[in-house]
Protein backbone atom coordinates (compact mmCIF):
# COMPACT_ATOMS: atom_id res chain seq x y z
CA UNK A 1 0.00 0.00 0.00
CA UNK A 2 1.26 3.20 -1.05
CA UNK A 3 2.71 5.64 2.02
CA UNK A 4 -0.24 8.19 1.12
CA UNK A 5 -3.34 5.78 1.10
CA UNK A 6 -2.02 4.22 4.68
CA UNK A 7 -2.16 7.41 6.45
CA UNK A 8 -5.22 8.62 4.72
CA UNK A 9 -7.07 5.49 5.75
CA UNK A 10 -5.52 5.75 9.22
CA UNK A 11 -6.95 8.95 9.70
CA UNK A 12 -10.74 7.97 8.73
CA UNK A 13 -10.40 5.35 11.58
CA UNK A 14 -9.07 7.79 14.09
CA UNK A 15 -11.52 10.42 13.14
CA UNK A 16 -14.31 7.70 13.41
CA UNK A 17 -13.54 6.53 16.64
CA UNK A 18 -13.31 10.22 17.92
CA UNK A 19 -16.41 11.20 17.02
CA UNK A 20 -17.94 7.19 18.27
CA UNK A 21 -16.44 8.24 21.75
CA UNK A 22 -18.28 12.02 21.82
CA UNK A 23 -21.23 10.36 21.10
CA UNK A 24 -21.05 8.20 24.13
CA UNK A 25 -20.51 11.54 26.13
CA UNK A 26 -23.68 12.98 24.99
CA UNK A 27 -26.54 13.53 27.91
CA UNK A 28 -29.18 11.15 27.32
CA UNK A 29 -32.13 11.81 26.16
CA UNK A 30 -34.95 12.79 29.02
CA UNK A 31 -37.35 10.18 29.47
CA UNK A 32 -40.82 11.24 27.30
CA UNK A 33 -43.42 9.75 25.88
CA UNK A 34 -46.01 11.22 23.24
CA UNK A 35 -47.11 13.47 25.37
CA UNK A 36 -44.18 14.28 26.94
CA UNK A 37 -42.47 13.91 30.24
CA UNK A 38 -45.21 11.56 32.00
CA UNK A 39 -43.19 12.87 35.96
CA UNK A 40 -45.84 14.13 37.79
CA UNK A 41 -45.82 17.50 39.41
CA UNK A 42 -49.33 17.93 41.25
CA UNK A 43 -52.82 17.28 41.54
CA UNK A 44 -55.78 18.45 40.26
CA UNK A 45 -59.02 19.03 42.38
CA UNK A 46 -60.04 15.66 41.63
CA UNK A 47 -57.21 13.60 42.81
CA UNK A 48 -55.50 13.37 39.21
CA UNK A 49 -51.91 13.08 39.09
CA UNK A 50 -50.80 16.18 35.76
CA UNK A 51 -47.30 16.54 34.23
CA UNK A 52 -45.68 19.69 33.42
CA UNK A 53 -48.19 20.13 30.31
CA UNK A 54 -51.49 19.45 32.64
CA UNK A 55 -51.80 16.31 30.82
CA UNK A 56 -53.32 13.36 33.18
CA UNK A 57 -50.27 11.16 34.50
CA UNK A 58 -49.54 8.02 37.01
CA UNK A 59 -48.03 7.89 39.90
CA UNK A 60 -46.56 4.77 41.64
CA UNK A 61 -45.14 5.22 45.13
CA UNK A 62 -41.58 3.25 46.13
CA UNK A 63 -43.64 0.66 47.43
CA UNK A 64 -45.53 -0.03 44.75
CA UNK A 65 -48.90 1.49 45.74
CA UNK A 66 -50.71 2.19 42.79
CA UNK A 67 -52.62 6.13 42.28
CA UNK A 68 -56.41 5.48 42.32
CA UNK A 69 -56.77 6.48 38.64
CA UNK A 70 -53.79 4.09 37.50
CA UNK A 71 -56.07 1.25 39.28
CA UNK A 72 -59.44 2.34 37.65
CA UNK A 73 -57.65 2.36 34.54
CA UNK A 74 -56.58 -0.86 34.95
CA UNK A 75 -60.14 -2.07 36.12
CA UNK A 76 -61.33 0.08 33.01
CA UNK A 77 -59.11 -1.06 30.48
CA UNK A 78 -60.08 -5.38 30.81
CA UNK A 79 -63.10 -4.04 30.64
CA UNK A 80 -63.76 -2.68 27.59
CA UNK A 81 -60.40 -2.57 25.92
CA UNK A 82 -58.23 -5.86 26.37
CA UNK A 83 -60.61 -8.10 24.50
CA UNK A 84 -58.95 -6.50 21.15
CA UNK A 85 -56.37 -5.31 22.51
CA UNK A 86 -55.13 -7.86 25.00
CA UNK A 87 -54.19 -7.72 28.32
CA UNK A 88 -52.35 -5.40 30.13
CA UNK A 89 -52.23 -2.98 27.21
CA UNK A 90 -49.58 -5.56 25.38
CA UNK A 91 -51.60 -5.68 21.80
CA UNK A 92 -52.98 -8.88 19.76
CA UNK A 93 -53.09 -10.00 16.42
CA UNK A 94 -56.01 -7.92 15.71
CA UNK A 95 -55.09 -4.79 17.52
CA UNK A 96 -52.03 -2.46 18.08
CA UNK A 97 -49.84 -2.70 21.94
CA UNK A 98 -51.21 0.19 23.36
CA UNK A 99 -48.79 0.49 25.84
CA UNK A 100 -46.37 1.00 22.37
CA UNK A 101 -48.63 3.34 21.01
CA UNK A 102 -48.52 6.00 23.97
CA UNK A 103 -45.15 6.33 23.20
CA UNK A 104 -46.22 8.44 19.79
CA UNK A 105 -49.74 9.15 20.85
CA UNK A 106 -50.39 12.54 22.45
CA UNK A 107 -53.19 12.55 25.18
CA UNK A 108 -55.05 14.45 22.52
CA UNK A 109 -54.82 11.75 19.77
CA UNK A 110 -56.00 9.46 22.33
CA UNK A 111 -58.88 11.02 23.28
CA UNK A 112 -59.78 11.49 19.51
CA UNK A 113 -59.60 7.91 18.79
CA UNK A 114 -60.66 6.83 21.74
CA UNK A 115 -64.03 8.99 20.95
CA UNK A 116 -64.07 8.71 17.19
CA UNK A 117 -62.74 5.28 16.35
CA UNK A 118 -61.03 4.00 13.46
CA UNK A 119 -61.12 2.36 10.41
CA UNK A 120 -57.99 0.68 8.73
CA UNK A 121 -58.69 0.51 5.17
CA UNK A 122 -55.09 0.40 4.19
CA UNK A 123 -54.57 -3.78 4.95
CA UNK A 124 -56.59 -6.64 3.10
CA UNK A 125 -58.15 -7.11 7.12
CA UNK A 126 -60.31 -4.51 8.24
CA UNK A 127 -59.48 -3.85 11.58
CA UNK A 128 -61.89 -1.55 13.01
CA UNK A 129 -61.77 0.10 16.31
CA UNK A 130 -65.02 1.09 17.60
CA UNK A 131 -66.24 4.46 18.23
CA UNK A 132 -66.84 4.71 22.42
CA UNK A 133 -68.03 8.53 21.89
CA UNK A 134 -71.48 7.71 23.33
CA UNK A 135 -70.27 5.48 25.91
CA UNK A 136 -69.95 6.79 29.19
CA UNK A 137 -68.91 3.67 30.80
CA UNK A 138 -65.50 4.64 28.40
CA UNK A 139 -65.93 8.25 28.42
CA UNK A 140 -66.45 9.00 31.80
CA UNK A 141 -63.12 7.12 32.73
CA UNK A 142 -60.68 7.92 29.32
CA UNK A 143 -58.60 9.66 31.86
CA UNK A 144 -58.05 6.43 34.01
CA UNK A 145 -57.41 4.19 31.14
CA UNK A 146 -54.97 6.89 29.82
CA UNK A 147 -53.51 6.94 33.05
CA UNK A 148 -53.15 3.30 33.39
CA UNK A 149 -51.68 2.59 29.90
CA UNK A 150 -49.21 5.88 29.94
CA UNK A 151 -47.92 3.89 32.79
CA UNK A 152 -47.67 0.80 31.26
CA UNK A 153 -46.02 2.40 28.43
CA UNK A 154 -43.27 4.26 30.36
CA UNK A 155 -42.71 0.61 32.48
CA UNK A 156 -43.68 2.13 35.80
CA UNK A 157 -45.89 -0.67 35.86
CA UNK A 158 -45.54 -3.87 34.92
CA UNK A 159 -48.30 -6.77 33.09
CA UNK A 160 -49.55 -7.34 36.48
CA UNK A 161 -52.83 -6.81 38.39
CA UNK A 162 -52.91 -4.11 41.40
CA UNK A 163 -52.00 -5.49 44.62
CA UNK A 164 -51.79 -1.85 46.35
CA UNK A 165 -53.51 1.38 45.77
CA UNK A 166 -54.31 4.75 47.00
CA UNK A 167 -57.76 5.89 48.41
CA UNK A 168 -60.28 7.39 45.97
CA UNK A 169 -59.57 10.97 45.88
CA UNK A 170 -62.48 13.30 47.32
CA UNK A 171 -63.04 14.79 44.16
CA UNK A 172 -63.65 11.83 42.46
CA UNK A 173 -67.01 10.63 43.12
CA UNK A 174 -68.53 13.60 42.40
CA UNK A 175 -66.83 14.08 38.86
CA UNK A 176 -67.57 10.54 38.37
CA UNK A 177 -71.44 10.56 39.10
CA UNK A 178 -72.12 14.49 37.03
CA UNK A 179 -70.18 12.44 34.24
CA UNK A 180 -72.33 9.35 34.27
CA UNK A 181 -75.56 11.49 35.01
CA UNK A 182 -74.63 13.43 32.12
CA UNK A 183 -75.27 11.04 29.23
C1 LIG B 1 -63.39 -4.40 18.63
C2 LIG B 1 -61.98 -4.32 18.89
C3 LIG B 1 -61.46 -3.10 19.65
C4 LIG B 1 -61.85 -2.66 20.90
C5 LIG B 1 -62.91 -3.25 21.83
C6 LIG B 1 -61.01 -1.52 21.19
N1 LIG B 1 -60.16 -1.27 20.16
FE1 LIG B 1 -58.80 0.24 20.01
N2 LIG B 1 -58.26 -0.37 18.16
C7 LIG B 1 -58.73 -1.49 17.53
C8 LIG B 1 -58.04 -1.66 16.26
C9 LIG B 1 -58.26 -2.78 15.26
C10 LIG B 1 -57.16 -0.58 16.15
C11 LIG B 1 -56.21 -0.28 14.99
C12 LIG B 1 -56.98 0.49 13.95
C13 LIG B 1 -56.09 0.89 12.82
O1 LIG B 1 -55.23 0.09 12.44
O2 LIG B 1 -56.25 2.02 12.32
C14 LIG B 1 -57.31 0.21 17.36
C15 LIG B 1 -56.60 1.35 17.63
C16 LIG B 1 -56.65 2.05 18.83
C17 LIG B 1 -55.84 3.20 19.13
C18 LIG B 1 -54.80 3.84 18.21
C19 LIG B 1 -53.50 3.07 18.39
C20 LIG B 1 -52.39 3.55 17.51
O3 LIG B 1 -51.29 2.97 17.60
O4 LIG B 1 -52.56 4.49 16.74
C21 LIG B 1 -56.14 3.57 20.41
C22 LIG B 1 -55.57 4.73 21.20
C23 LIG B 1 -57.14 2.65 20.89
N3 LIG B 1 -57.43 1.73 19.90
C24 LIG B 1 -57.68 2.68 22.17
C25 LIG B 1 -58.67 1.80 22.62
C26 LIG B 1 -59.23 1.85 23.95
C27 LIG B 1 -58.81 2.81 25.05
C28 LIG B 1 -60.18 0.90 24.02
C29 LIG B 1 -61.10 0.56 25.18
C30 LIG B 1 -61.94 1.66 25.65
C31 LIG B 1 -60.21 0.22 22.72
N4 LIG B 1 -59.28 0.80 21.91
C32 LIG B 1 -61.05 -0.82 22.39
C33 LIG B 1 -59.71 -2.36 18.01
C34 LIG B 1 -60.40 -2.23 19.20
Amino acid sequence: MPQSACTRSLKIVICLGLSLLSLSFLPSAAMADGSGDPKSVSRDENGKYVDAQGNPTFHVSDDGTWDWYAYSGYRRYHSDCHVCHGPNGDGSSYAPALKDSLQELSYGDFVSTVAGGRVNVTTSQNNVMPSFGNNPNVMCYLDDIFVYLRARSDGALGPVRPEKKEDKPKGYSKAEDSCMGAK
